[in-house]
């Protein structure tokens, strides 16, 4: 066999070896297996009850309570606080419920109203008679359970349908009360204004600081910004990270957020959008590098072929 071919085969041999051997090796290693996310809240029990949304409409805006510190923009109820008040009382701004109907799953939001601090899976937090800053629901006399249902139904049919819920929407309601957005200009409290003087920007900054200040003191950590960590992370991570935090990260601060599976599309779409915008154009460019290579191999083939060819 001619020498090029025999090279050839033993680099092709070892890169192949690498591809499908080492590195998914080294990966499994290095990396704790977690299964895909199946967005099914397995734990969670569905009470079986068929909500009424006209019932439940009563619910959240009265005996519920739901609107006594969340703003309800669909209903153009605004929030009884601003986000720097709800941070000094809560810890955290509560976001507003419109599109809460698309974005959580339907037992995860039944669980949230009965007993928050099991649904966000942050009980550990919560022991010796702390209390979660979100209130659980008591029950407005009724069967609680239906009582419940009735404003999962109602929010449901108040809030956009999945394909309708802009993802940057779907960021702003499910994470953007924690997480900056320094990239689009989002800073928990709001989108960032365009500031008239300095003067205006330290003030609005001065804010920020302090909704910072409130936060971490909450959490115990302070949430990073999610500019670009569609890159820094895999989507494996990112999307398993998002179903259930503690699967990734042990004890870590973040609370689960019970998104359904269009939610958490939409949001991984908006974290894309923003941390790789040029993600298509990258990838479309792969197959035309390639060819470059293929072509420019069989050049240098026959080139070395040329240059030799009186030599030997
Ligand atoms: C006493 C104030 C208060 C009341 C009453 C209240 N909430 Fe909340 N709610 C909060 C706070 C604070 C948070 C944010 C908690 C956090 O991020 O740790 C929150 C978070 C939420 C979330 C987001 C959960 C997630 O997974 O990110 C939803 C949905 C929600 N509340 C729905 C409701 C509904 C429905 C009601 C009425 C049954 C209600 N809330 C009543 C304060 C309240
Ligand atoms: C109630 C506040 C809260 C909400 C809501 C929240 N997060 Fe977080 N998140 C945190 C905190 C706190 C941390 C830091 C955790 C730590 O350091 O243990 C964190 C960390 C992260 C990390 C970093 C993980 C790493 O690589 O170390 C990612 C990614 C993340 N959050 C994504 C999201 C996304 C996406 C959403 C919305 C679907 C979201 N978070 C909603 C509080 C929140």
């Amino acid at each position: 066999m001619n020498k090029e071919l025999k090279i050839l085969a033993v680099v092709v041999f070892f890169s192949i070896l690498t591809y499908v051997g080492v590195e998914p090796f080294a990966h499994s290693q290095m990396h704790k297996h977690v299964d895909d996310p199946t967005y099914a809240y397995a734990d969670l029990k569905d009470s079986g009850k068929k909500g009424d949304a006209v019932k439940g409409k009563e619910l959240v805006t009265g005996a519920g309570a739901c609107t006594g510190c969340h703003s309800l923009k669909a209903e153009s109820l605004p929030a009884p606080m601003d986000a720097l008040t709800s941070a000094s009382a809560y810890g955290v701004n509560p976001p507003d419920l419109s599109n809460s109907g698309a974005l959580y799953d339907e037992k995860f939001l039944a669980d949230l109203i009965k007993n928050p601090a099991h649904a966000l899976g942050v009980e550990h937090k919560f022991k010796d008679g702390a209390m979660h800053p979100m209130v659980g629901f008591y029950g407005a006399g009724g069967d609680i359970d239906q009582e419940i249902a009735d404003m999962v139904a109602y929010l449901k049919s108040i809030a956009p349908t999945a394909e309708n819920l802009t993802p940057k929407d779907a960021f702003e309601s499910a994470c953007g009360r924690c997480h900056s957005m320094r990239y689009d200009k989002w800073s928990k409290i709001g989108t960032d204004p365009s500031f008239k003087s300095d003067k205006e920007m330290y003030e609005y900054k001065a804010k920020v600081a302090t909704y910072d200040e409130a936060l971490k003191a909450y959490m115990g950590a302070m949430p990073p910004d999610l500019s670009i960590i569609i890159r820094a992370r895999s989507h494996h991570f990112l999307s398993t990270f998002i179903e259930n935090p503690q699967s990734q990260l042990e004890g870590t601060s973040m609370p689960r957020v019970g998104l359904t599976k269009d939610g958490e599309v939409k949001v991984m779409e908006y974290l894309t959008q923003i941390g790789d915008s040029s993600k298509d154009k990258r990838e479309s460019l792969g197959p035309w590098v390639i060819l470059f290579f293929v072509i420019f191999s069989v050049i240098a083939y026959f080139w070395k072929q040329s240059m030799w060819k009186d030599l030997h």
